[in-house]
């Protein structure tokens, strides 16, 4: 039998991906932003991001020398954004120290903001074409079924486990073609719920095949629920569908994005509102309610609207905006926000 890596080697050379955008004219900087935007992101929501970032910050010079407001308002709607933080910080990282270059190293891959050990490994692989493993979700699940690894999957043991399968199953040669060809595996043939094991190069020797198992690796452990939080959020409006916003600090999920003013109750938010808008009467009323999920927590908003004449003027601490539904594109606002606005400029 030939080996694990050939076989997916020759395999990729059948049927593996070769036109996404971040494999046409590759160069390591395409496949930094990619990796990085298919960290926790599907292929298909991540290609048009990825087409529009590239469009505007060709280089990585462009994206050093761009506002942190810039690069966010192309990162809104992708979530996770302490990876659009991350982007910017290694890029004026790369600009200052690597004469705006990704390194030829792994180590020094691994040092800079957002980039952890498997994303380090494929851009040393993909974008340099040199031998290195990863471990994505994707490589995870193909190795843990090929070896029929079952300790439960997020304990350090598990993981190191994996690590050590995926350094040894290396190839000796054809890195890039190797890496993105398990990649692809993972995500086309040996899925979640109904992998297709016999298009698979490597079924032979599958463990989890061969016992039957496949869909129950890798071990996820018992399920928790997920915890809920509650929110209350108000939109101050004026005549003109102009809503107001503030700039959330930097840190939290949605840090140094546009979003509304938020408090954990309905009574705090109408204080906040006579504060901040220096007024004695309040009449905020009650819109809707909506959920959004996170990977932690499940958000349950109730949001409220309070409609003024003009834009009035604001006493608060905050960076904050008055904006609409047309201009929203130019800053960076969590995907919730961006709907809300959309649909009330759409229903008065
Ligand atoms: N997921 C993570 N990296 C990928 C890549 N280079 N191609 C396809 N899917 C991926």
């Amino acid at each position: 039998m030939n080996t694990f890596s050939n076989r997916v080697i020759k395999w990729h050379g059948k049927s593996g991906r070769k036109d996404l955008p971040w494999q046409i004219d590759k160069n390591p900087y395409k496949v930094w932003i990619s990796e990085v935007m298919l960290q926790q992101t599907q292929v298909n929501t991540a290609m048009p991001y990825f087409n529009a970032f590239m469009e505007r910050f060709p280089n990585i010079g462009i994206l050093a020398d761009s506002s942190i407001d810039d690069v966010l308002s192309y990162w809104s709607g992708l979530g996770y954004y302490a990876r659009g933080r991350n982007i910017h910080k290694t890029a004026c990282i790369l600009k200052n120290d690597y004469s705006s270059s990704l390194p030829c190293s792994l180590i020094e891959l691994e040092s800079l903001p957002g980039i952890g050990r498997s994303t380090a490994g494929a851009i040393y692989s993909l974008g340099f074409n040199k031998s290195a493993p990863i471990l994505d979700g994707n490589v995870k699940r193909v190795l843990s079924r090929h070896k029929r690894i079952n300790g439960i999957l997020k304990k350090t043991a598990t993981i190191n486990k994996l690590w050590k399968i995926s350094e040894e199953l290396l190839p000796s040669k054809n890195h890039e073609i190797y890496t993105q060809g398990i990649m692809d595996l993972g995500a086309t043939v040996c899925t979640r719920s109904n992998p297709n094991c016999s298009l698979c190069p490597v079924e032979q020797d599958c463990l989890a095949r061969i016992h039957d198992e496949a869909t129950l690796l890798p071990n996820r452990g018992p399920s928790k629920k997920k915890k809920e939080k509650e929110v209350f959020w108000l939109i101050p409006k004026d005549e003109n569908d102009n809503v107001y916003l503030e700039k959330r600090e930097e840190k939290g999920i949605w840090g140094g994005l546009w979003s509304f003013i938020e408090s954990d109750g309905e009574e705090e938010l109408n204080k906040i509102f006579k504060i901040k808008f220096r007024s004695n009467k309040s009449s905020i009323k009650k819109y809707k309610e909506i959920e959004h999920s996170f990977s932690h927590y499940d958000l349950k908003a109730k949001v409220f609207i309070v409609s003024l004449k003009g834009k009035p003027t604001t006493k608060t601490n905050t960076e904050s905006i008055w904006t609409n539904s047309k201009e929203l594109q130019s800053i960076g606002t969590p995907k919730p926000i961006q709907k809300l606005i959309t649909e009330m400029s759409q229903h008065g």
